[in-house]
């Protein structure tokens, strides 16, 4: 599809990030680095979440009908699915019947794959993303040669939630996460993990103390930032204080509010 003639595109069209819970936080974080002025809607399906323990076929539902819904109501100037789950799953579906540009969230085995020294690298996500063709693609074509390690942590997710609550975080949670890929034959020479769901980056101290000196990290936060702004690449764009704002579906956001009123999300609505 082709994208909107910018002169279209009104100043305070916001940018729609789309996450099934807080996870997707970590990109509005990057978005704001790069578009600091861009008006932003954050659309949390919290009475979805979790997606990584859903079937396929719930999972595209979900979000191709929230999408659609939220896209006509938002109008906004495009999409960005905040959710390795949602994008592996859904993207290609998602942009064939939206009509705006849709960025999605792609597993960073690309750079792990240049960053790696041993050759071992580590995937963290949620169960539905680690099984994905998508993955595997990714695999063949950027970790040829390499040896790439799976393991689907839910109670990541979990942790994280907690932790943006300001609740301690459980370190048993941590440390069942870090011995699924330890534990794997070849696991002691992981030095390159992906964070392949976007609530991980929010552990990655927790987990960089579990997985102890000589392991880096990387996710896909500022890749996706960069593609946004370059996809809107001489637009404008005008904010006043009610244009960053958080949609949940459902009211699990309690505990929240600081985090979310430090990101500058003031407005927060049930949809
Ligand atoms: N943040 C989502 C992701 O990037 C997953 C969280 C969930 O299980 O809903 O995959």
């Amino acid at each position: 599809m082709a994208p909107t003639p910018d002169e279209l595109i009104a100043p305070s069209a916001p940018i729609l990030l789309f996450d099934s819970g807080v996870g997707g936080l970590t990109v509005l974080d990057a978005l704001r680095r790069h578009l600091p002025q861009a008006p932003v809607i954050y659309v949390a399906d919290n009475a979805g979440l979790p997606y990584g323990t859903k079937s396929e076929a719930q999972i595209a539902a979900r979000v191709s009908g929230l999408l659609g819904r939220m896209t006509e109501r938002l109008r906004p100037r495009l999409v960005c699915i905040a959710c390795n789950t949602a994008s592996t799953i859904a993207l290609s579906s998602v942009r064939e019947v939206l009509e705006v540009p849709i960025v999605g969230t792609v597993p960073a085995i690309k750079p792990a794959a240049a960053m790696t020294q041993t050759g071992v690298i580590g995937l963290l996500g949620t169960q539905a993303t680690i099984r994905q063709a998508y993955v595997d693609r990714l695999e063949h074509e950027f970790a040829a040669g390499k040896r790439l390690l799976r393991h689907g942590a839910p109670e990541l997710v979990e942790a994280a939630e907690a932790k943006l609550r300001g609740l301690p975080v459980d370190s048993r949670l941590i440390a069942r996460a870090v011995a699924g890929l330890r534990d794997q034959q070849g696991g002691d020479r992981i030095d390159t993990v992906v964070l392949a769901c976007t609530h991980f980056p929010l552990l990655v101290q927790e987990l960089g103390e579990a997985f102890g000196p000589g392991v880096r990290f990387i996710d896909g936060a500022d890749g996706i930032a960069r593609r946004i702004a370059f996809l809107t690449q001489g637009q404008e764009f005008s904010r006043n204080t009610e244009d960053l704002a958080l949609f949940t579906s459902g009211d699990g956001i309690a505990g929240l509010e600081p985090a979310l009123h430090q990101r500058g999300l003031m407005r927060i609505a049930v949809f």
